[in-house]
């Protein structure tokens, strides 16, 4: 059964219907579901019926999928391919720790999931389980048209520069004590500010939150120019946003777009929202742990502990 595509802007984000995606698809269909996906770097799936389970076998249509660094923590659930995106405890209790909360708000600036990692996120696949009543959805821009956009001086200027990445910069952005020192003795990942999006040939910006520097550039200018292109790529005409009702899930594409969450009343408000991530290689026959060596090799959970906060800062 062909599937029903409608665009949400001219460029960017569709809506899909017309498959039920709960059960295993044939070659066809997810030939259909990934064209369309590479082609509108955003989908919006509506009341899908979809569980755990068939979340994460749905999701393995993309490619191999993150694994959630569990450490000694409880989960809510049995899949380790289940990152939790919602604002509950291991209780499904409202999380009621101002530090963790403030950990958290680096997820409402514009970024990309996981730029911090040398092998990155492509697609993440959202699923809402509950929301809340006011807020908590989530906004898109489209970092392919922007770059289409961009006067030919930016293009020309920006074509070979490369940004170093840290989850910890964004959360200093978002509010979060850390200082520069901090940053500077933990991971980094190292990409290109522009690069081919492999599943439709275009180029696109790969920026945002996680940015911090620009290789070779003093730090003041790299981070007004990644200022002035976030600025550019979140203008109207390339952003969208999506509010949720149980059971609908949103697919997007890292390599094409950034995202941020909106705000909501989260000391008061439940929210529970489930994502699986699919990274960028390796192939789905080899083992994968590309969290472990992040978040062990620089003791980042010592720091997050000293400070009263869980250590459980993948939600990027
Ligand atoms: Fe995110």
């Amino acid at each position: 059964m062909p599937l029903t595509i409608k665009p949400i802007t001219p460029r960017f984000g569709a809506e899909i219907s017309g498959v039920d995606i709960t059960r295993p698809l044939d070659e066809q269909t997810q030939r259909e579901i990934l064209d369309a996906q590479h082609k509108w770097g955003i989908t919006v799936w509506r009341n899908t019926g979809l569980d755990d389970a068939s979340h994460v076998a749905f999701s393995r249509i993309f490619g191999h999928l993150e694994r959630v660094p569990r450490g000694n923590r409880k989960m809510r659930w049995e899949f380790e391919e289940l990152f939790d995106a919602g604002n509950l405890d291991a209780e499904g209790r409202i999380i009621d720790n101002e530090m963790v909360r403030l950990h958290k708000k680096g997820d409402r600036l514009w970024h990309t999931d996981s730029s911090f990692m040398d092998l990155r996120s492509a697609y993440s696949l959202l699923l809402c389980h509950e929301t809340p009543p006011v807020g908590g959805q989530t906004w898109f821009a489209d970092t392919r048209s922007a770059y289409d956009d961009l006067p030919q001086s930016m293009k020309d200027r920006i074509e070979h520069l490369e940004a170093d990445h840290s989850i910890w910069w964004s959360r200093k952005m978002a509010g979060y004590p850390f200082t520069e020192e901090e940053i500077d003795a933990r991971p980094m990942a190292r990409h290109p500010l522009v690069h081919v999006h492999q599943g439709s040939g275009r180029k696109a910006l790969y920026i945002a939150a996680h940015a911090r520097d620009i290789v070779g550039m003093p730090s003041e200018e790299g981070r007004a120019l990644l200022k002035e292109l976030i600025e550019f790529a979140t203008q109207p005409q390339y952003i969208f946003n999506v509010t949720y009702a149980v059971g609908d899930m949103v697919i997007w594409d890292n390599l094409c777009s950034m995202h941020r969450g909106g705000d909501y009343d989260e000391a008061n408000h439940r929210r529970d929202m489930r994502r699986t991530t699919v990274r960028e290689g390796p192939p789905p026959s080899e083992p994968d742990d590309p969290f472990g060596d992040l978040f062990r090799a620089s003791g980042p959970s010592a720091l997050s502990n000293a400070r009263g906060v869980m250590s459980d800062p993948v939600k990027a």
